[in-house]
């Protein structure tokens, strides 16, 4: 408990999608909420909408990319910000992007990218944020990862490497900190209503003439357009991370969204080749 809120967490990537559906969920219900955007401008209609509810979020401005040393960077911002709230019981490393394009199309450079965001990161949020838990013997590290962390599509290598590197490291994370009374896990989202699809980035040879793609491209556009049907809630991802906050023994990994739940059991149970064969003909 922290004052007269249930308890304080911490949401990267809060001005949008499921980072502003989790933080009104969890103010609403009673959580002290700080979320974090690269603009704090970003943050505005969640402020009001928490405000028009009688509630309170905690804006902070926070550029999840920027390196050790660099103004505004996490290890400048966030001691200054557990000092600011006493301490954080919940970091919900959610703030993330695809980048998508054939891997020979993608610079190295926007590979690295890719790797901050999604993997950087959260590694270097958790590393801050586990002493205090450790100390206090209490926390849950939730790491928004997806359903990419372990089914592998044509055209999203990039995201998909990302995202299994930031499972690889939900798991040691979680075996790591279990003794001391920390809980990891990772929700794997299928498809889901936010602005992740608009906001993917394309590597910049993704449709180089140069390139052989562009046939498979179109034909993986066309594929991926009845795919965008399925579309899921984000709320329901903001209620399954209060259920992993106030479990006491969360799991390792939640799949969510029934198209999440069978690539995972595809990938974990098919034959290797039929496996494959079956994604490919789905992507492209
Ligand atoms: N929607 C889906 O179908 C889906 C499926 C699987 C996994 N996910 C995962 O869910 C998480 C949230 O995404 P969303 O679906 O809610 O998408 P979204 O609506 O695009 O929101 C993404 C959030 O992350 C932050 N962000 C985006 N690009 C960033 C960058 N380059 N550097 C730092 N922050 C960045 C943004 O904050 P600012 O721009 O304000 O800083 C924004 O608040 C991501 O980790 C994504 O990989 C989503």
């Amino acid at each position: 408990m922290s004052g007269n809120f249930r308890k304080t967490i911490f949401i990267t990537g809060a001005s949008s999608g499921i980072g502003k559906v989790t933080s009104l969920y969890l103010c609403s219900k009673g959580y002290k909420v700080i979320g974090s955007s690269r603009k704090l401008s970003r943050l505005d209609s969640l402020i009001r909408e928490a405000n028009n509810k009688g509630e309170v979020f905690f804006p902070v401005e926070l550029d999840i990319n920027l390196r050790d040393g660099e103004k505004g960077c996490i290890e400048e911002v966030l001691p200054k910000l557990i000092a600011q709230h006493k301490h954080i019981d919940v970091l919900v490393n959610n703030a993330g992007y695809g980048l998508w394009g054939p891997l020979e199309g993608i610079s190295p450079e926007e590979m690295e990218n890719q790797f901050k965001t999604n993997v950087f990161a959260p590694f270097r949020l958790s590393k801050i944020i586990a002493g205090g838990m450790r100390k206090r013997r209490y926390g849950r590290i939730i790491n928004i990862s997806s359903v990419a962390g372990w089914v592998t599509t044509p055209f999203n290598g990039a995201y998909a490497s990302s995202k299994y590197a930031l499972e690889a490291q939900t798991e040691a994370l979680r075996m790591e900190l279990w003794p001391f009374g920390i809980r990891v896990s990772s929700i794997q989202p299928g498809l889901f209503d936010t602005d992740f699809h608009k906001n993917m980035v394309q590597g910049s040879d993704a449709e180089s003439d140069d390139l052989p793609y562009i046939y498979f491209i179109d034909r993986y556009r066309q594929k991926h357009k009845k795919w965008r049907k399925v579309i899921h809630k984000s709320i329901r991802i903001a209620e399954l991370i209060e259920r992993i906050i106030e479990s006491e023994r969360p799991r390792l990994r939640y799949p969510i969204g029934f198209e999440a739940r069978a690539g995972m059991i595809g990938a974990r149970f098919l034959p290797e080749r039929l496996y494959q064969w079956m994604i490919s003909r789905t992507s492209m």
